[in-house]
C-alpha cells in the first residue's frame, strides 16, 4: 500500500522537494497550496503518484473542502505533513513588532496548523499508521541562548512545538512530530542559506517513511531527537 501524504505549502521550497522526494519513492503525495492552479503545475512538474488541492489553512470553508476532497478521492490520510508557514518579521526589533503582525503569523502557523489538524483528524484515524509531521524551526527552541531574530515567527514556532505536544497527548494513535529542516535556500530562507530544499526535506521524508515510532512526539532535526 502506498501512503497518502498530503503536504501543505507544497508549490515550492522544502514542501515541493518533499513532494518529489516522497513520490520518487512511491508515496501518493497531495500537494497544497492557496492557488489551485500553481499546485496543479506543481503536480504536473512531479509527474506520476501526485495530485493536487487548493488549500488556504487561514480559511476554515477552505480546509473543510480540502478535506471533504481528499475523503472522496483516497477515504484515507496516511500522513500529514504540515509545512505551511510565514515569515513577516526577519530583522523586526521585539519592541517595534506591530501586535497584527504577530497575530497574523500565530494565525498561520499555530492556528492554521490546529485548524488543518483538527479537520484530517478523522481521515487520519482511517489510516493503519497515521503520522503528523509539523515543520517548526529550531528558532522555536526555548534551549539555547535568547535571540532577538525575527520575533513573531519564533513565538509562533515554540507554539507550534506545543501544539506538538498537545496533539501527541490528544491523538494516542498518531505519531505526531516537530521537525526542523535547517537553513535552506528558499523563499523564506533566501540565497545565503547553507542547504538546499532537497537536504531540508530529508528529515520530512524519513519521519513520513520510516522514522522508528519510538520518536513519537519527539522534536527531530537531521534524523536525531533534539531538545524543545
Ligand atoms: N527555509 C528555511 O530556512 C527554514 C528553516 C526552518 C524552518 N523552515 C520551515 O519550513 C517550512 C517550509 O518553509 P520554506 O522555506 O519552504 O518556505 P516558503 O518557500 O516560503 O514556502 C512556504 C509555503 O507556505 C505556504 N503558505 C503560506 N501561507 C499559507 C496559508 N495561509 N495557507 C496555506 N499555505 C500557506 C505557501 O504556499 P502557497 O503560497 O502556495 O499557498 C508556501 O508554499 C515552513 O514551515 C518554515 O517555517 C524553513
Amino acid at each position: 500500500m502506498h501512503p497518502v501524504i498530503l503536504i501543505t505549502g507544497a508549490t515550492r521550497g522544502i514542501g515541493f522537494a518533499a513532494a518529489t522526494q516522497l513520490a520518487t519513492r512511491g508515496a501518493q503525495v497531495i500537494i497544497a497550496s492557496r492557488d489551485g492552479k500553481r499546485a496543479a503545475d506543481a503536480t504536473a512538474q512531479i509527474g506520476s503518484g501526485v495530485s493536487s488541492v487548493a488549500l488556504d489553512i487561514t480559511e476554515q470553508a477552505s480546509v473543510a473542502a480540502a478535506a471533504k476532497q481528499i475523503e472522496q478521492q483516497y477515504g484515507q490520510l496516511d500522513v500529514l505533513a504540515n509545512n505551511s508557514a510565514i515569515l513577516l518579521d526577519h530583522y523586526q526589533s521585539l519592541l517595534d513588532l506591530k501586535p497584527e503582525v504577530l497575530l497574523e503569523t500565530l494565525n498561520t502557523n499555530v492556528v492554521g496548523t490546529l485548524r488543518v489538524c483538527q479537520a484530517f483528524a478523522p481521515l487520519l484515524a482511517k489510516s493503519h499508521a497515521p503520522r503528523i509531521i509539523n515543520v517548526s524551526s529550531s528558532a522555536g527552541q526555548l534551549d539555547g541562548e535568547p535571540q532577538a531574530w525575527a520575533p513573531a515567527y519564533c513565538i509562533s514556532k515554540t507554539a507550534l512545538n506545543m501544539l506538538t505536544q498537545q496533539l501527541t497527548a490528544a491523538l494516542p494513535e498518531v505519531i505526531v512530530n516537530s521537525m526542523c529542516p535547517g537553513w535552506c535556500q528558499t523563499e523564506m530562507g533566501g540565497s545565503d542559506a547553507p542547504r538546499t530544499p532537497d537536504e531540508g526535506a530529508e528529515t520530512l521524508t524519513w519521519l513520513a517513511l520510516e522514522a522508528p515510532p519510538e520518536l513519537r512526539g519527539k522534536f527531530v532535526k537531521d534524523l536525531m531527537v533534539i531538545p524543545w
